[in-house]
């Protein structure tokens, strides 16, 4: 039986003083569940402030990115490493925001290449975040014009297939992907429970051909994109979905912790 895993992404959100006061708001209010595992993924800059705030409680620190040499001349990234030095343990990976996919589209069209993560450089990620033992949240997920194309299934295994090249079952065993279709994200619009459920169940049988049928069996497969506390119990019942990866609920720690509740 897989526990669920809710994990918070606070994207670039929040300064240091006001990650403290998130943590220490939710930390009050947080129930803590046997078969619930909670995460949050703060900015690269909060994570020590956020990490000291979780010593001794059960919350997963994670990162939103990394690099995957281990140092070097490369200006502004974050090596596994420094990620290990500040205690993270599960980092996300290959999100459509980095991939330069948006839901809402915020920035300028004209400067989209400016985030330029591809499957290979998800798969560096990843192999470099395997080796040094921190557990990856895979993201995969497609665009509204590759679902009105009927591309959604074909988007969503070539990610995998580009994403684990090169990694075994044994490697993968323990990590997470997380369902994000791009035009759910961020724009109120939540993909219907049973859509989500068929999706999550088929990254599932795909991960059985790309690795083996224990590893699909353990690894977690997430739906993220406008969880909210309205919707998660009815998410989240759902077999084939093992939690969420949540975005602007994760910054309201009352809400963050009602969407946490529905998955208990
Ligand atoms: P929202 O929950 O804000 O839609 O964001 C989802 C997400 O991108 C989590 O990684």
């Amino acid at each position: 039986m897989r526990a669920k895993l809710v994990v918070g992404n606070w994207k670039m959100n929040l300064t240091r003083p006001e990650a403290a006061s998130c943590v220490e708001a939710l930390v009050k209010q947080i129930d803590s569940y046997e078969d619930v595992e909670v995460g949050l993924c703060p900015s690269y800059l909060s994570i020590p402030v956020v990490g000291n705030l979780l010593q001794g409680k059960s919350i997963l620190l994670g990162a939103q990115d990394v690099f995957w040499a281990g140092s070097g001349a490369f200006t502004g990234q974050v090596s596994p490493s420094m990620l290990k030095e500040v205690g993270v343990q599960i980092c996300i990976v290959g999100h459509s925001e980095p991939r330069g996919r948006f839901g809402k589209l915020e920035i300028p069209e004209s400067t989209i290449s400016y985030f330029g993560e591809t499957d290979q450089t998800v798969n560096l990620k990843l192999k470099a975040l395997l080796y040094h033992g921190i557990v990856p949240i895979l993201c995969v997920g497609e665009t509204l014009a590759e679902r009105e194309a009927g591309k959604t299934d074909s988007v969503i295994q070539d990610q995998l297939a580009g994403a684990l090249d090169g990694i075994d079952a044994a490697e993968f065993i323990a990590g997470v992907v997380a369902y994000e279709p791009v035009w759910a994200i961020g724009t109120g619009k939540t993909c219907d429970t049973e859509e989500a459920s068929r999706v999550c169940g088929m990254i599932r049988t795909h991960l059985a051909k790309l690795l083996d049928q224990d590893a699909a069996d353990s690894i977690r497969v997430l739906y993220g994109g406008s969880v909210k506390a309205a919707n998660a119990k009815e998410l989240f019942r759902a077999p084939d979905i093992d939690g969420g990866l949540v975005g602007g609920a994760s910054l309201n720690p009352e809400e963050f912790v009602q969407v946490i509740r529905a998955a208990h």
